[in-house]
C-alpha cells in the first residue's frame, strides 16, 4: 500500500517524484523518501512522517541528476521510522518496494550469516541486498533482478537503479499495481496513474510477474523469467483537475460535492432518458479485452448480457468495507426487483472459507480501487471455481478490472480521501442500472415499474444537490456533536448498511466509537448502551418500515439516549423527538440510501474537522489495500 514514483528523463527527478508522490500519499504517509543518481553517486533523503516531513528537509538541496525513485510508505515490516524508509540502498542499488516479502526472515538469516550489513527491519532492504550481490556477478542491472526474483515469495512490486547504469529503471510487478508512463523522451513508473497524469497521458499497466526496463528513452518489457513480451500502450482521457482539490480545503469535501455529477456519469451509460429503459453497455461478456470495451458493438454487447442474465441460479457479490456495504445495499436492489438470491460477503472471509459456488452463479465484486488484495484474491478464486465474474470498479484497467470477465465502471473520477464517498453512492447507482436490467431480462419488471425506477434513479443527482445544504448544518453542530461518548447508528432495510456506512465514517476519521446496527436488533444487546451521553443515529425514511422505526426510537429515547434522525419530508413526529432532524427529499426506496448517507459522510467529516484530526489521511489507514 506505498506509493512509488520513478523518473527518467531530461525534467528535474526530483520535482517529478516530489510531485507524483503528493498524489499517491493516500497510498501511505507515514515516512517518505527520495533518490536521485546525480554525476555517478545517489543522493538520497528519507524523513519520518508525512510527504511535508520530506520536502522540508529538500529546502536548499540541489540535485542535478537526470534519475530517480521516490516512495511513500505504509509500513508492514518495521515501525515508521526514517531508517525503515525507502529508498533502500546497498553498494549503489537503490530499491523502493510496495508489498510483503514472505519469506524474509530466511533471507535475512542468510544474508547475515554471509555478513551483510542490514541497516533497517524491513523486508525491503533485503531485497536490495540481493540485487546488489547479484549485480556484482552480472554487471547488469535487468539480469540482476531477473536472477533475485526466483529468490523472493510473496506480493511486492519493485522499482530499482544502479550507479553504474545511470539511464535506466527496472521495474517488476507481483501484485500491487505499477504502471509505466511513456513521456516524449522520458520515461515515468508509479503506482497509480494518478501520480503521473499531468505529464503523460500514454501508459503500459504491468500484469503480475512482469518486468520492465527501462533504458534511456526505450522501454521493453518481459515475462519474469526474462522472455520478452508485447503490451498495449493505453491512452487516458483524464485531465490533471481531477485530481486537484479546487479550492475545497479536503479531498473528501471536494468529493462529497462531486456526487451529484458522479453519480451522474455512473447511471449515463446505462440509462436511456428518453424511453426511461435500461441497457448495460460495454460490460464486454462476450470476452473483449478491458482496452477494447470502449469500441464495442453495444447492442450486440448487451444481447450477450442479456443472455448471461438469463442463465444465473444466484449472486454473490463480494466486497471490502464501504464496498461491502454497497453490496449489501446490492442484496436488497437484486432480490426485490429481479427476485434472484444474493449473497454478500466480506472477501476476507469468502476466499478463506472454502465457499460453494454453484453452477450458475454471478460472481460480482466491488472495488473503488480494483486493487484490494482480498478482493483480487476472491474474484481468481471464484474464476477457477468456474463462476462468472463481474467487476464493479472505479479505476478502469486495475488488476480486479482486467482480471474479471465483464466491466461495469463507477464512473466517479479519481478519489483521493482515505474514505470513500462519491464512489460509494456511485457504485448504489450502478447496482441500481444492474437490478434493473436483471429484473427486465429474467421477467421480474414490467415496463412501467422500470420507467418509475429509472425515473427515481434520474432524480438523484438534483436531489443531492438540495442534501449537500447539511455542510452549513454540521459545521456548526459538530461542536455539540464531539461531546458524546458514543454512537449507535441504526437503519431497517437498505438503511441498515447506511447506518453501517456512517459509523465506519465516523471511527476512521474522527476516531470516536461508533456502531452500525440494523434496528430490529436493537432490543438484543446493544439497548444496554444507551444513556444519554450515547447519539443514537436513526435512518428512518418513510417507507414500509417506518413504523417500526419509531418505535425503535422511542425506546431508545426513553433510556435517555439522544438522538439524531434522518427521516423523509418535514416530519413533524421525528423532529420533536430528535436533537436534530435532517430531512431527506422523498425517493423511491431503492435510491434513498444515495441521499441519506450525505448527511452521515458530512457529520464525520465536520466532527473530525472540528477535532483537528486530518480528514484526507486518517490515522493508520490507506486508501488502496494491496496487502491483506
Ligand atoms: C472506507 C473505505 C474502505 C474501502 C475498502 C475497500 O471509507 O474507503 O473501507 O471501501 O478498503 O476498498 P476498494 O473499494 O478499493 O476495494
Amino acid at each position: 500500500m506505498c506509493g512509488i514514483v520513478g523518473y527518467l528523463g531530461p525534467q528535474s527527478p526530483k520535482d517529478i517524484i516530489i510531485s507524483g508522490l503528493k498524489k499517491l500519499e493516500y497510498r501511505g504517509y507515514d515516512s517518505a523518501g527520495i533518490a536521485i543518481l546525480d554525476q555517478g553517486k545517489t543522493k538520497r533523503v528519507r524523513a519520518q512522517g508525512k510527504l511535508k516531513a520530506l520536502e522540508d528537509k529538500l529546502v536548499g538541496e540541489k540535485f542535478d541528476g537526470h534519475l530517480g525513485i521516490g516512495h511513500t510508505r505504509w509500513a508492514t515490516h518495521g515501525k515508521p521510522s526514517e531508517r525503515n524508509a525507502h529508498p533502500h540502498q546497498v553498494r549503489g542499488i537503490n530499491l523502493v518496494h510496495n508489498g510483503i516479502i514472505e519469506n524474509y526472515l530466511d533471507i535475512r538469516e542468510e544474508l547475515l550469516a554471509q555478513g551483510a550489513d542490514i541497516t533497517s527491519d524491513t523486508d525491503s532492504e533485503l531485497v536490495a541486498h540481493l540485487i546488489a550481490n547479484e549485480v556484482e556477478i552480472t554487471k547488469d542491472l535487468f539480469q540482476a533482478v531477473e536472477r533475485t526474483l526466483g529468490k523472493l515469495r510473496g506480493a511486492f512490486s519493485i522499482l530499482v537503479m544502479w550507479e553504474q547504469q545511470p539511464d535506466r529503471l527496472i521495474a517488476f510487478k507481483d501484485g500491487p499495481p505499477l504502471v509505466v508512463g511513456l513521456g516524449e523522451k522520458e520515461m515515468f513508473v508509479a503506482s497509480d496513474v494518478q501520480a503521473l497524469i499531468q505529464y503523460t497521458k500514454k501508459f503500459v499497466y504491468l500484469e503480475d510477474r512482469e518486468i520492465a526496463d527501462i533504458k534511456g528513452n526505450e522501454v521493453k518489457f518481459f515475462s519474469a523469467n526474462g522472455f520478452p513480451i508485447q503490451k498495449k500502450v493505453v491512452e487516458l482521457n483524464w485531465n490533471p483537475e481531477m485530481v486537484e482539490k479546487q479550492g475545497f480545503a479536503h479531498y473528501m469535501l471536494k468529493e462529497i460535492y462531486e456526487q451529484p455529477r458522479a453519480v451522474a456519469s455512473a447511471i449515463e451509460p446505462h440509462v436511456n432518458p428518453e424511453t426511461f429503459s435500461v441497457a448495460l453497455k460495454n460490460v464486454g461478456f462476450g470476452g473483449v479485452s478491458v482496452q477494447k470495451l470502449d469500441e464495442l458493438d453495444s447492442k450486440a454487447d448487451w444481447a450477450k448480457t442479456q443472455e448471461m442474465f438469463k442463465g444465473i441460479e444466484r449472486v454473490f457479490i463480494i466486497a471490502c468495507g464501504t464496498s461491502f456495504y454497497a453490496g449489501l445495499i446490492g442484496k436488497y436492489l437484486f432480490e426485490q426487483l429481479a427476485r434472484i438470491p444474493v449473497e454478500v460477503d466480506i472477501a476476507s472471509e469468502f476466499r478463506y472459507r472454502n465457499p460453494v459456488i454453484p453452477p450458475k452463479t454471478l460472481v460480482m465484486t466491488i472495488s473503488q480501487s480494483g486493487e484490494t488484495a482480498d478482493t483480487l484474491a476472491a474474484i481468481r478464486m471464484a474464476k477457477e471455481m468456474g463462476a462468472t465474474t463481474l467487476s464493479v470498479c472505479n479505476v478502469r484497467n486495475s488488476t480486479i478490472d482486467r482480471e474479471a470477465h465483464g466491466h461495469l465502471y463507477m464512473n466517479s473520477g479519481p478519489e483521493i480521501g482515505v474514505a470513500s464517498t462519491k464512489a460509494f453512492t456511485s457504485t448504489l447507482a450502478v447496482l441500481n442500472c444492474i437490478a434493473i436490467a436483471l429484473g427486465r431480462t429474467r421477467g421480474a419488471l414490467d415496463e412501467k415499474t422500470e420507467a418509475e425506477l429509472v425515473k427515481s434513479i434520474m432524480a438523484v443527482p438534483s436531489q443531492m444537490e438540495g442534501v449537500l445544504a447539511f455542510d452549513k448544518y454540521f459545521e456548526e453542530a459538530a461542536s455539540g456533536l464531539k461531546l458524546f461518548r458514543g454512537f449507535l447508528y441504526m437503519g431497517r432495510g437498505t438503511s441498515y448498511p447506511i447506518a453501517m456506512e456512517g459509523a465506519l465514517k465516523l471511527k476512521e476519521l474522527a476516531y470516536m466509537h461508533a456502531e452500525g446496527y440494523a434496528a430490529g436488533e436493537m432490543k438484543h444487546g446493544p439497548l444496554a448502551l444507551i444513556d444519554e451521553r450515547m447519539a443514537i443515529v436513526m435512518v428512518a425514511p418513510t417507507d414500509h418500515l417506518y413504523e417500526k422505526t419509531i418505535s425503535n426510537l422511542e425506546e431508545a429515547r426513553a433510556r435517555g439516549g439522544k438522538i439524531i434522525s434522518i427521516g423523509t419530508g418535514d416530519n413533524e413526529k421525528l423532529r420533536a423527538i430528535s436533537e436534530y432532524y435532517l430531512a431527506m427529499p422523498k425517493a423511491h426506496w431503492t435510491t434513498h440510501a444515495l441521499l441519506s448517507v450525505i448527511p452521515l459522510q458530512l457529520m464525520s467529516y465536520h466532527l473530525a474537522c472540528s477535532l483537528g484530526y486530518d480528514v484526507d489521511q486518517p490515522r493508520n489507514l490507506a486508501k488502496s489495500v494491496t496487502v491483506e
